[in-house]
């Protein structure tokens, strides 16, 4: 038989190698290459990884070195006999988990939830887990196999979070063939992994978290999973820099990436969908934090103002879009003289495109910040990624070096471009919408938006349209 060639892993990015070289050609890290011998993975360069992991499905040729555990062969088949009945989603007791999952668990899916360490991975996973495992269509079919904590453990945190223990089956194990094996006998319909760092494949040497055995590891999972239509959930910690650790290898492997977002001192979490096979990508899960675990909020957007009594200068609401709903948020800003070299800071927002909004405002607004610090946050500590912002950013940059207040009845949103036009944003009626929900009196919104003249659904606010930036800023003050 051939002796196995050894192939180099990039313990940053997940790059795999033939040959060793100082340098990840792939990431520019520097001493990252790590030998890793080449059991599963016949691949040696990433785009032919990427093209397996993007298929999703379960690759029968490297079944035979890592072994196949549910016991079933794929086989070739007319595409019109394969049976669809894998998009079922399984409701997991939380509606606002549903959504972020794109409207339930589907079976046999993979989904990858990552976080910092404490922000509430495993709490809100056995809440679902005890949720679904009672579940009528499920009869208790549901495993939480722990690698971190005792069964103890666990079971102290059902216990705590008052949760109904009496059909969830537990397993404290970190040995992916023994995981496996388990699963086999079990066959539950969905399975929980916490943490996919602590698991470990016997067939690498290399020791538990690093990305090899991460990958490995989870690659067996992930074929488990669509060979029997196992829904299944990955927790994966998140590093320093904000990433998970192997992060484009899981990425590329499942079906789903949630993380949790904003700040961890608030009584409020956000699960974000970063990729999603089944649903809306960045779509935006809130939830409460309380002693029984996370609970959905009921009204979203009012946790995003601050609600001053009166208005202030500086604050802006504006109506964003995260996924697949209209959420209103806070943004503020504060424009002040430079004690030196003048500073930018966003929170919450792209700091280039904050940068480059900053001039769009000095050439065709006529207001300029050079020799001025520009600090701008969006409240409640939600990131806003889409480009809807602009307008509000800059009318709460305008607002603060004016020392003019906008009046609290005013909702702001479009997308501003280089020449100064105010350009249209999808979604924008159903914006307009969440603001008259909330009260809002006014709104500046990009022309193209604007609904027809005498629309009576929109009789309650008055829409102000406009198309340049010049005229937004005339408008607003
Ligand atoms: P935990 O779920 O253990 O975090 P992670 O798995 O992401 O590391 O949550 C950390 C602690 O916070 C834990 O002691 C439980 C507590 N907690 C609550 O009491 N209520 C909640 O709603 C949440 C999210 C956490
Ligand atoms: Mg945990």
């Amino acid at each position: 038989m051939a002796k196995n060639k050894s192939s180099y892993v990039c313990q940053s990015c997940g790059a795999h190698f033939g040959k060793w070289a100082g340098q990840c050609s792939d990431c520019s890290e520097w001493n990252t290459l790590v030998e890793a011998p080449n059991v599963s993975m016949p691949h040696h360069n990433k785009s032919a990884a990427k093209s397996t992991a993007s298929r999703g499905t379960p690759r029968t040729a490297s079944t035979a070195a890592t072994g196949n555990y549910s016991g079933t062969h794929s086989a070739v088949m007319p595409l019109n006999a394969v049976s669809v009945t894998l998009d079922t989603r399984l409701p997991t007791g939380i509606s606002e988990f549903d959504r972020v999952l794109g409207g339930g668990l589907v079976a046999g899916s993979v989904v990858l939830i990552g976080g910092d360490p404490g922000i509430g991975k495993s709490t809100i996973l056995l809440q679902t887990a005890t949720n679904m495992a009672r579940a009528d269509s499920l009869a208790g079919s549901a495993l939480y196999v722990t690698g971190e904590e005792s069964l103890a453990q666990v079971a102290m945190r059902a216990k705590r979070l008052e949760l109904p223990a009496d059909r969830l089956r537990v397993l404290a194990e970190t040995n992916v063939e023994t995981i496996c094996a388990a699963l086999t006998q079990e066959q539950p319909a969905i399975a929980i992994i916490d943490s996919i760092q602590t698991i470990y494949t016997d067939a690498i040497s290399s020791a538990p978290g690093g990305v090899s055995q991460i990958r490995e590891s989870a690659a067996m999972l992930t074929r488990y999973a669509k060979q029997t239509g196992t829904a299944l959930f990955l927790v994966g910690h998140v590093t320093k820099e904000g990433t998970l650790a192997g992060p484009r290898v899981l990425e590329h492997m499942v079906d789903t990436v949630l993380y949790f977002e904003g700040q961890s001192d608030s009584r409020f979490r956000m699960i974000r969908a970063v990729k999603n096979r089944f649903g809306a990508v960045n779509e935006l899960g809130i939830f409460g934090m309380t002693d029984l675990g996370l609970k959905e909020v009921a009204n979203p957007s009012a946790i995003f103002l601050s609600r001053y009594d009166k208005p202030v200068a500086g604050s802006v609401v504006m109506v964003s879009r995260e996924g697949t709903r209209p959420l209103l948020v806070e943004v503020q800003a504060l424009v002040d003289d430079s004690q030196g070299s003048p500073r930018r800071m966003a929170l919450g927002l792209d700091f280039q495109r904050l940068s480059m909004l900053l001039a769009v405002m000095h050439r065709h607004g006529g207001i300029h910040t050079s020799g001025q610090d520009v600090y701008v946050n969006v409240v409640g500590g939600v990131k806003v990624i889409e480009t809807g912002s602009d307008l509000a950013v800059l009318l709460a940059c305008a607002s603060s070096i004016k020392e003019r207040a906008l009046p609290s009845s005013l909702a702001v949103f479009g997308e501003v471009g280089l020449s100064g036009e105010i350009r249209p944003v999808p979604n924008g009626q159903e914006r307009l919408k969440e603001a008259m929900k909330h009260g809002f009196k006014h709104a500046i919104i990009p022309k193209a938006n604007a609904p027809a003249k005498g629309a009576a659904q929109f009789k309650g606010i008055n829409v102000i349209a406009v198309e340049r930036l010049d005229d937004a800023i005339e408008s607003a003050f």
